[in-house]
């Protein structure tokens, strides 16, 4: 079998990559911008049309793991790239997306894989990324059936080359040199682990599962409690901690609470979530 992990240098591409490499299949990943995180990992743009299809053509993937993401450029990636791997996916060749808790950004979760999706007005700073992840995810059910998109709220956790995530990262680098840092108690998250993350990606390689799934714990936490017990676990004072009292502009509020109930993952995967 082969895969083909697009996004392989990225936070969650790289631990997907790694892990699936210690697999007997062939693994082959793509990169955007140096450095290279592995010595093995092709570069592609993968908004190129011409050389993703030459990429696609002669690599021929069973399976594909899509795990690309461009904050303010997301809607390129959905526009262009996922179109260009859409036009080339064959129905044996079997997709898995990675989606985000934040196409529900009406944010009155927790939600379920069938509540409706919602979009954000084109001037708020996340429409480009939640737009564009529901458009995703609507050209990829609409015209396939060989897919798995897995939605997930915020990951974190050292991934497979010692990276952490930016929130954790953040929060080091603040309580390392002794400065006070505020959290929004009012934003409630499943937060999933990347390597529980990681090991669904790898069962979903290798079985027949085919759908949507939230990935993550039963239990959604507030963004304070939760960067409070990552502070603990990281071993610095948690008291340096606060709640944020910053005013939201109406127009431009975070969506509150975009929590995902996480039971029909649980048919289909051994993981047990942290
Ligand atoms: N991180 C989270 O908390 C979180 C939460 C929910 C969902 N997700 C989803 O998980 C997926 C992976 O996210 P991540 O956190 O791993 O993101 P990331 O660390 O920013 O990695 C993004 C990857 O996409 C690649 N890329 C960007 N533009 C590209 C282009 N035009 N052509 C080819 N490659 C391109 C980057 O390449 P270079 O690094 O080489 O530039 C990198 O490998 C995304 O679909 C994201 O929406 C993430």
């Amino acid at each position: 079998m082969k895969i083909c992990v697009f996004g392989a240098s990225g936070y969650v591409g790289a631990s997907v990559y790694d892990k699936l490499k210690q697999t007997e299949s062939t693994v082959v990943g793509t990169y955007l911008n140096e450095p290279i995180l592995f010595d093995d990992l092709y570069e592609l743009d993968v908004n190129e049309p011409e050389t993703f299809s030459n990429f696609f053509k002669s690599e021929k993937p069973d399976v594909v793991v899509w795990s690309v993401m461009s904050g303010p450029n997301e809607h390129k990636l959905t526009d262009q790239g996922l179109m260009h791997l859409l036009t080339h996916l064959t129905p044996q060749t079997k997709l898995i997306y990675i989606s985000s808790d934040f196409v529900f950004s009406q944010g009155n979760g927790p939600y379920s894989e069938e509540d409706p999706l919602s979009h954000l007005p084109d001037d708020h700073s996340f429409s480009n990324y939640t737009n564009a992840k529901v458009k995703a995810e609507k050209l990829i059910t609409k015209e396939f059936s060989n897919y798995v998109i897995l939605r997930a709220g915020p990951i974190y956790g050292e991934n497979a080359i010692g990276k952490l995530d930016e929130r954790t990262d953040k929060l080091s680098y603040h309580l390392s040199s002794n400065q006070p840092i505020e959290y929004r108690d009012d934003l409630v998250r499943t937060f999933v682990h990347i390597d529980d993350l990681t090991n669904v990606i790898e069962e979903m390689v290798f079985n027949d599962v085919t759908g949507t799934y939230h990935v993550g714990p039963e239990h959604e936490q507030t963004l304070y409690r939760f960067m409070k017990v990552a502070a603990h676990k990281i071993g610095y004072d948690e008291t340096l901690l606060s709640k944020s009292t910053t005013q939201e502009e109406v127009d431009a509020e975070i969506p509150k609470n975009t929590a995902l109930k996480t039971d029909k993952i649980k048919t289909v995967t051994k993981q047990q979530f942290r």
